[in-house]
């Protein structure tokens, strides 16, 4: 099947089976991380979906975890980039890295990018204060080659580094800012249009950023009650158009390297050691 700008409900895993192969541009997605809910924070509110656990054996999580990302990889088209939102956890005092199952998935890890959220809900002295999160880029190759076509500099000069505090104006238990699926959809289609997936669809985050960038969408979540919130918010989001034209506006270049460096202008983004204040990076 091919359910274009559809929210469909189910397990994510059983729904991706019956989609259609290589009809996917791009994909975003958060899934719930397996953080083991009796952990609780007590910065922020704690993590509870109401459909579905997120404390299952961790074997058993990052077993069903690959699965859902081989699915996405085939239906997924050649030349196609799937962009996974995770953290590094402990159990026991032992680290958890998500390269350990995105190394045993059939994508390519094309780059691991650090979400600086600012902020996160736990605070104990057992390690530094854990506010980063990971976005990685997997890519489906093209002919077997793993390096792909390039960003458009505008897209490229953006870091690896994303810095935007999670989203508080939103009922739904662990949405991500516009921002960042945003960021993800524009700089991978550069305006053109394509077809975005979130197999974790949650509050429909990732769907609002694609229709506002004139993009078809399908999402995928397990609640009923969530996926009714997301389509009321795919359909108001012409609401949330502010906050995605600002992200938009972090990707323009106003002067190239090359003008800056022929008119003998600073070409760097550091002078003296400070990160240069410019709303454009060029
Ligand atoms: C981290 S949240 C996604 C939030 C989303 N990025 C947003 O901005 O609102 C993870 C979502 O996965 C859903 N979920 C959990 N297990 C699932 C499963 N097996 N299949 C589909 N969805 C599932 C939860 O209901 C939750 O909405």
């Amino acid at each position: 099947m091919k359910p274009i700008n559809k929210i469909l409900q189910g397990d994510a895993l059983e729904i991706l089976k019956k989609i259609d192969d290589d009809i996917i541009d791009v994909g975003v997605t958060s899934p719930p991380y397996n953080k083991g809910e009796r952990h609780k924070g007590w910065l922020v509110k704690n993590v509870k979906y109401n459909k579905a656990s997120d404390d299952t054996p961790e074997s058993i999580y990052q077993r069903e975890q690959i699965k859902v990302l081989n699915e996405t990889f085939r239906i997924t088209k050649l030349g196609g980039s799937f962009f996974y939102n995770h953290k590094t956890r402990w159990n026991k005092g032992v680290m958890i890295h998500p390269m350990k199952w995105l190394t045993r998935t059939k994508w390519v890890v094309r780059q691991e990018i650090i979400w600086d959220r600012m902020i996160a809900a736990n605070i104990r002295g057992w390690r530094f204060w854990q506010i980063d999160e990971r976005i990685y880029w997997l890519y489906k190759p093209r002919n077997n080659k793993k390096i792909g076509k390039e960003l458009k500099s505008k897209h490229a000069l953006i870091s690896s580094i994303w810095r935007f505090p999670p989203e508080r104006k939103n009922e739904h238990p662990a949405p991500f800012p516009l921002e960042l699926p945003t960021r993800i959809v524009y700089s991978i289609l550069d305006g053109e249009k394509g077809l975005v997936l979130d197999p974790y669809v949650g509050s429909g985050t990732t769907l609002v950023a694609a229709k506002l960038l004139g993009c078809d969408y399908i999402g995928i979540d397990i609640s009923r009650e969530y996926i009714d919130e997301a389509k009321k918010r795919v359909t108001n989001c012409e609401v949330e158009r502010r906050i995605l034209e600002e992200e938009l506006e972090k990707h323009k270049v106003r002067k190239t390297f090359e003008e800056r460096k022929l008119n003998g202008e600073f070409t760097g983004r550091f002078r003296n050691g400070d990160l240069i204040k410019q709303k454009g990076l060029f």
